[in-house]
């Protein structure tokens, strides 16, 4: 294990982070001359290497459609999709292998449940519950489910720290309350919010959840059962695999309730032209020949993963957050958005005056990439009557001297700008 000494406290992490970013191809580089240093992981992670081959040698040697062959290559392609199901199960702790829906990341996970749940269960009147802190992705579909079924959404707020207010929750859910639809950690604040007890308070109700992952997965440990949400959603990219890959974890119950949301090859049983039957779960919810590549990528990043140790991750993202902290908040000037109790290694701030973009830019051309704007989450920063921020979001191959980097960097540009 390596030691990292730091600018301010000297010996602090037994990380092996240079070994871990030795896995990550893209991060030894350098942009306009200077090493990169990869701060957009909330928006995609970077792969590591044995996932990057791993794809690579499926493509030059195995590829065939799966469900449909007789043939060798297909068989061996099938038998590969569906162990990959298996695992993304197993990393879920989910009780059935067909509760996992293999769809292209989070946004059709959602769409999937928006649509079809609003069709099986949402007539007009009733209601759905999100948060202030949602993701677009997390809104717009629940939206278009209410203008169709003239159902109403509802909006759980939250505090300036960026903390839910669990009690305002409480008088939202009444008789008319359909699902919950909550994230389980904001892309633009890093809040992981108390995801178990808001289902166990729906569920006093008899009403499911709804738990969009997307920015969760790649953090902590995730217990579908432990949780008992009644829906994860998540995407492949932000866990260090590929894009075009997500999964939608579905209880039985509701997954077999549920009509078909996308319709066409794959998802029947007996189709003629006065009726079609559906094929059983997972397959029903899996319309076109699937991402079946990305799926077993999917697995295969998850695989490297639990190598390194969930703890071992969480641990050291926690240093990250800590040491991040301490030394963004002593620079003057500097408005950090996110404050919760809880939450991951995620920075969100504006520099005084200086507008995000600019912010953002200057740090490009020292090598940092950020995301600045409102990160798709317009309606969060309503509440803080701002139009967005700049983001850095941190993982485990990030550095406590990137950090110090990062605060350099800031100083310079207050320089430039104030
Ligand atoms: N949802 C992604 C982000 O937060 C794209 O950047």
């Amino acid at each position: 294990m390596k030691i990292h000494k730091t600018k301010n406290t000297g010996q602090i992490s037994v990380f092996d982070v240079a070994k871990i970013r030795n896995d990550f191809p893209i991060l030894n580089q350098k942009v306009y001359g200077k090493p990169l240093v990869y701060f957009d992981n909330g928006a995609t992670t970077q792969k590591p290497k044995i996932v990057i081959d791993t794809m690579s040698k499926l493509f030059s040697e195995h590829n065939s459609n799966v469900h449909r062959g007789i043939h060798y290559l297909s068989g061996q392609m099938t038998d590969m999709y569906e162990l990959a199901r298996t695992k993304v199960q197993n990393y879920l702790n989910a009780r059935h292998n067909h509760e996992i829906i293999f769809t292209y990341g989070t946004t059709a996970s959602i769409n999937t449940v928006a649509y079809s749940f609003g069709e099986a269960y949402v007539k007009e009147n009733d209601e759905i519950i999100v948060s202030e802190m949602e993701h677009h992705s997390n809104i717009v579909p629940w939206q278009i489910m209410c203008t169709r079924k003239n159902a109403k959404l509802r909006v759980i707020p939250f505090n300036d720290k960026g903390e839910l207010l669990l009690n305002e929750y409480k008088k939202l859910i009444n008789s008319r309350t359909k699902l919950v639809a909550v994230v389980h950690v904001s892309n633009s604040l890093g809040t992981i919010n108390p995801v178990k007890e808001i289902t166990a308070i729906a569920h006093e109700n008899n009403i499911p959840v709804l738990i969009d992952g997307t920015q969760a997965i790649q953090h902590q440990k995730i217990d579908v059962q432990d949780m008992d949400c009644d829906f994860y959603a998540f995407s492949g990219h932000k866990i260090y695999g590929p894009t075009g890959i997500g999964v939608l974890y579905g209880k039985e119950r509701w997954l077999n309730e549920m009509p078909p949301y996308q319709s066409g090859g794959d998802m029947i049983d007996r189709v003629t032209f006065e009726h079609t039957s559906y094929a059983d779960l997972p397959f029903k919810f899996e319309a076109g020949t699937p991402n079946y590549i990305g799926a077993i990528g999917l697995g295969v990043a998850m695989d490297y993963l639990t190598g390194i140790g969930l703890d071992n991750i969480q641990n050291y993202e926690k240093k990250l957050l800590d040491y991040g902290t301490a030394n963004l908040t002593t620079l003057n000037g500097l408005k950090l958005y996110g404050t919760a109790k809880n939450k991951i290694c995620l920075f969100s701030f504006l520099l005084n005056n200086v507008h995000p973009y600019d912010t953002g830019t200057m740090l490009d051309k020292m090598g940092v990439a950020v995301r600045t704007g409102h990160h798709c989450t317009q309606p969060l920063w309503e509440h803080y009557k701002t139009e967005g921020s700049v983001r850095a979001s941190l993982v485990f191959y990030n550095t406590l001297e990137e950090i110090d980097f990062l605060c350099e960097a800031l100083k310079k540009i207050q320089k430039m700008f104030i």
